[in-house]
């Protein structure tokens, strides 16, 4: 097949640098290090990299090898190998519009606690309302989320290597050097609290590290291996389009199993990272009860770590959150990007024209749920379990439900329907020995699908229903 886009990455370095970008973001920083303090520590760790290696893969390598097969982006790579599967693309364009309505919130949410640090000191963040206040006023929280939006709609226009890979070359380096720096100075804290007990940064990365197997049961560890796997398919930006979109970008000669191996790592890297840099300091401040889970870790229990560091804590607090900032850009900019590239498709209009279109359509759909805390605020039972509002809903529609139906349809079109050989000639096209295939084949027939169908069973609340 010839190479028909026009625009593209200039090569292997720029395409792993943005699709790192996309999937480096508040998951990484955020989710990731919560889920590991609540799931035993260590044992996360250790089945997080174990997923990442064996289902992360498989997903990340389909979905690139699938764009850089079909030069499409999601909406026709599927139904360009076989009419009858259009409605899967259909089905993946979906994620991505509705993740749009809800990233460009939490973007708001950081930027306004990065020039909170950065303007004031950072200490009126850690005052027990401040948050909720803030989310639930009405005018603030549009504010700064329309202009975390018009950041990143400024990239998308600007094109896939003017706009996306120069941004990320920028970026992306600068957050590892920023993480690696608060990772390290968190080792070093120690803290005496009220009733003379001290707890020091090295004390804190043994509850990161070491695996905890108190309490463990079956259904416990079926608990994490789901959490772990959810926060995997998050965190690696895959089965929304993306990495089909970013595939399609790719040249020919870039060496797919080099890069796919690369952005694992970045990954998987920055998510242990940030671990690194958030347990140990919450845990020195607050001891191992103060890991909250949800929003309110970032946005209450780390501003209070802050302001308990004294002088530091507000040269460490803007850049923790400069650092989240630019994490949540480029995921957010891959985001719209898959948006534009498949709506230029659909209505072949110009980058500039669908850039601004779908920047207005989604400057109305985010302040519609920055309105969820306010005018709109109401509370919904999930089928998870879970309460929430607006936000969380947009959130559990695209997570909990669609990614994992999409995945597991995705592995039986590729593994059953048209066969792993199509993505495993893709992976050797310039020549390169695909080294995982054996593992590959067997992933997206077998364990790929059936985990898929656990976890959308979970999530959706079915399988608490087979199981009572
Ligand atoms: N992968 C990103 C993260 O870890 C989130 C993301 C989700 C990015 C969906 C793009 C699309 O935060």
């Amino acid at each position: 097949m010839e190479q028909k886009k026009s625009g593209g990455f200039s090569g292997s370095i720029g395409f792993v640098l943005a699709a790192a970008g996309s999937a480096v973001g508040v998951g990484n920083i955020w989710r990731f290090p919560y889920l590991a303090a609540k799931d035993g520590g260590g044992l996360f760790l250790l089945i997080y990299l174990a997923l990442v290696l064996t289902f992360g893969f498989t997903l990340l390598t389909t979905d690139i090898a699938l764009g850089r097969r079909t030069q499409q982006g999601a909406l026709r790579a599927f139904s360009s190998i076989r009419p009858a599967w259009g409605f899967l693309g259909k089905l993946t364009f979906l994620v991505p519009a509705l993740i749009m309505t809800y990233y460009t919130v939490i973007g708001g949410w950081v930027s306004k606690y990065m020039v909170d640090f950065i303007v004031g000191s950072g200490t009126a963040a850690a005052q027990d309302g401040y948050f909720t206040t803030f989310i639930t006023s009405s005018v603030s929280p549009i504010v700064f989320t329309l202009l975390f939006l018009c950041v990143t709609a400024l990239v998308v226009f600007g094109g896939v290597e003017k706009g996306v890979e120069r941004f990320a070359r920028l970026v992306m380096p600068g957050l590892l050097v920023m993480i690696v720096g608060i990772a390290l100075f968190s080792l070093t804290l120690s803290h005496t609290d009220e009733s003379g007990v001290t707890r020091t940064g090295l004390e804190g990365l043994a509850v990161y590290v070491i695996p905890s197997f108190e309490g463990l049961t079956f259904s416990r560890f079926l608990q994490i291996l789901l959490d772990a796997m959810s926060q995997l398919f998050f965190s690696l930006s895959v089965s929304m389009g993306i990495m089909i979109t970013y595939g399609s970008y790719v040249k020919r000669d870039v060496n797919l199993n080099r890069a796919v191996s690369q952005i694992e790592l970045f990954d998987t890297g920055v998510a242990f990272l940030a671990g690194m840099m958030i347990i140990p300091a919450v845990f020195v401040f607050s001891g191992t009860e103060g890991m909250a889970s949800g929003p309110s870790l970032m946005f209450i229990s780390l501003p209070k770590v802050f302001a308990a560091m004294g002088g530091a804590g507000r040269i460490v607090g803007i850049v923790f959150f400069v650092m989240v900032a630019f994490a949540a850009l480029t995921s957010c900019v891959s985001i719209m990007e898959t948006l534009v590239a498949n709506c230029m498709e659909i209505f072949s209009c110009s980058r500039r024209r669908v850039s601004l279109i779908i920047g207005v359509l989604s400057a109305v759909a985010a302040a519609v749920i920055c309105l969820g805390y306010n005018a709109l605020y109401f509370e919904l039972k999930l089928p998870n379990g879970a309460v929430g509002q607006l936000l969380d809903v947009m959130d559990y529609i695209s997570n909990s439900f669609l990614m994992p139906a999409i995945s597991l349809l995705t592995c039986v079109f590729v593994g059953w329907v048209v066969g792993p050989q199509l993505i495993i000639e893709e992976m050797e096209r310039t020549g390169d020995r695909f080294t995982r295939k054996k593992l590959y084949r067997f992933m997206i027939r077998y364990a790929a699908p059936i985990i898929m169908a656990v976890l959308f069973l979970q999530s959706t609340g079915l399988l608490s229903i087979f199981f009572h």
